[in-house]
């Protein structure tokens, strides 16, 4: 996986169909899907639950473009190493989920993945500062994380300030939460290079109807180009 900055869709599979992931990945990934996005979350960190790493590796099979896993779990790193064994092309953990950080994101690259980091919408640019060298993928959370389909919160400012800190570092930096047409164009304007959508992408489409998810993948697209002007 090169790093290149043309604007990324990674549709996340936590609004897809639960009983049909193979060709629920499968179907977005046909439709234009540049990376797949898989929502990870143990009832404690974040209230709600979902799959944890045997799951992921049964997703992997299916997975041709970059699986890109985020974890919404505290603790971390006594998962680093089975999410390594399921395939895990980047592997982010928040910010907030335990005092050693820095280790976390270490020992996710001393595995052989590349590393994110999340930040929380109440989490400030800063937390990231010592953090740089370390990540490949900053994710700028623009919901409070655990549910799909909230409401956009806007968090701009924020990815500006981190564009700024990033400088020439080759680093991501991922939105997750309320994205759609409206909402994508302020953030690839602010600095922003891949864009989680769930309920954008998935919404009126099925397995049974997969040309509806590339139509809303484009939607994003297009009006991501039409803001910045660059390929999206
Ligand atoms: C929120 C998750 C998001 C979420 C995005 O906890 O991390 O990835 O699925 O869903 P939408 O696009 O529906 O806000
Ligand atoms: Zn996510």
């Amino acid at each position: 996986m090169s790093f290149d900055r043309p604007i990324k869709i990674a549709p996340s599979i936590l609004s897809a169909d639960f009983a049909d992931f193979g060709r629920e990945i499968r179907a977005i990934e046909d439709q234009g899907a540049d990376w797949v996005h898989v929502d990870v979350m143990d009832g404690h960190f974040v209230p709600n639950l979902t799959f944890g790493p045997m799951a992921v590796k049964a997703f992997r099979k299916h997975v041709t473009t970059v699986m890109d896993v985020h974890l919404m779990i505290a603790p971390v790193d006594p998962f680093i190493d089975a999410y390594a064994d399921a395939g895990t092309d980047i592997l982010t953990a928040h910010v907030e989920a335990g005092p050693h950080i820095h280790r976390t994101l270490q020992a996710i690259r001393a595995a052989g993945m590349k590393a994110g980091v999340a930040l929380n919408p109440g989490t400030p640019a800063d937390a990231v500062a010592h953090l740089l060298d370390l990540a490949d993928l900053v994710c700028v959370m623009t919901v409070n994380p655990g549910f799909g389909g909230q409401k956009f919160i806007d968090m701009t400012g924020k990815v500006r300030a981190l564009r700024g800190m990033i400088g020439d570092r080759p680093v991501h930096i991922e939105i997750d939460g309320g994205v759609d047409p409206t909402t994508a164009p302020l953030v690839a304007r602010a600095g922003a290079d891949v864009l989680v959508a769930g309920s954008a992408v998935f919404k009126g489409g099925s397995v049974d109807a997969p040309e509806v998810y590339g139509e809303n993948i484009r939607a994003i697209r297009g009006a991501v180009e039409m803001a910045t002007g660059q390929r999206a």
